[in-house]
């Protein structure tokens, strides 16, 4: 069966990302399951220690998950109009050593998300993801988009979605993402 990886893009404990991931792991298909992860304590990256201790632990593990995994759901927040940091840190390290990014994200299903509490729904991080994507030689899924905006109104306290509209989005999006993986 094909497995959808979802990483969150951020490290905070009521993190509209991870809720965002968490709605899209309920509603996805039951034939394409969605597991969930975050960048929680993915060290940042040290050119020094890597030569010295090689790849982390828990980068190594996150590399052999996105490269047994069908396809990449990156969902991801949006920091001063582009990529966050911490979050392209850690794609920065899951792409270590050079010769191993065939093996991780060669040909890889890759798909975009994002919750923002600003107006932008995350649409300028997700463009700026776009190069990266093509430095790896991942396969990207355009044929939704998944951009949530005014996320304090969209989520509860408790991280749980109370509209609607973007639960539909987010059953759609997850649905074509599915499709395309299988074809
Ligand atoms: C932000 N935030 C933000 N939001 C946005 O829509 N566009 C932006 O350019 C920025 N810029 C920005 C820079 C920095 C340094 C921070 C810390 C935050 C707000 C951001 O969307 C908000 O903090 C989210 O809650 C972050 O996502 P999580 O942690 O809730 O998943």
């Amino acid at each position: 069966m094909p497995t959808v990886l979802g990483i969150s893009g951020s490290a905070r404990r009521n993190s509209y990302n991870a809720a965002l991931l968490r709605l899209i792991s309920e509603l996805a298909p039951e034939d394409c399951p969605v597991e969930m992860t975050s960048i929680q304590g993915i060290p940042l990256y040290d050119g020094d220690l890597e030569a010295s201790e090689g790849i982390p632990p828990i980068v190594a593990a996150l590399k052999d998950r996105v490269a047994a995994a069908s396809g990449l759901l990156l969902v991801t927040p949006e920091y001063n109009n582009s990529v966050p940091g911490p979050f392209k840190n850690a794609i920065d390290w899951l792409s270590r050593p050079a010769a191993d990014i065939p093996r991780v994200f060669g040909g890889l299903a890759l798909a975009l998300a994002g919750a923002t509490p600003g107006p932008g729904g995350t649409r300028l991080a997700q463009t700026a993801w776009l190069p990266v994507l093509r430095v790896l030689g991942t396969c990207p899924f355009f044929g939704r988009n998944l951009s949530v905006a005014n996320a304090s109104k969209v989520f509860d306290t408790d991280g749980r979605v109370i509209d609607e509209n973007v639960r539909d989005q987010a059953r759609q999006f997850i649905a074509a993402f599915a499709e395309f993986i299988r074809r």
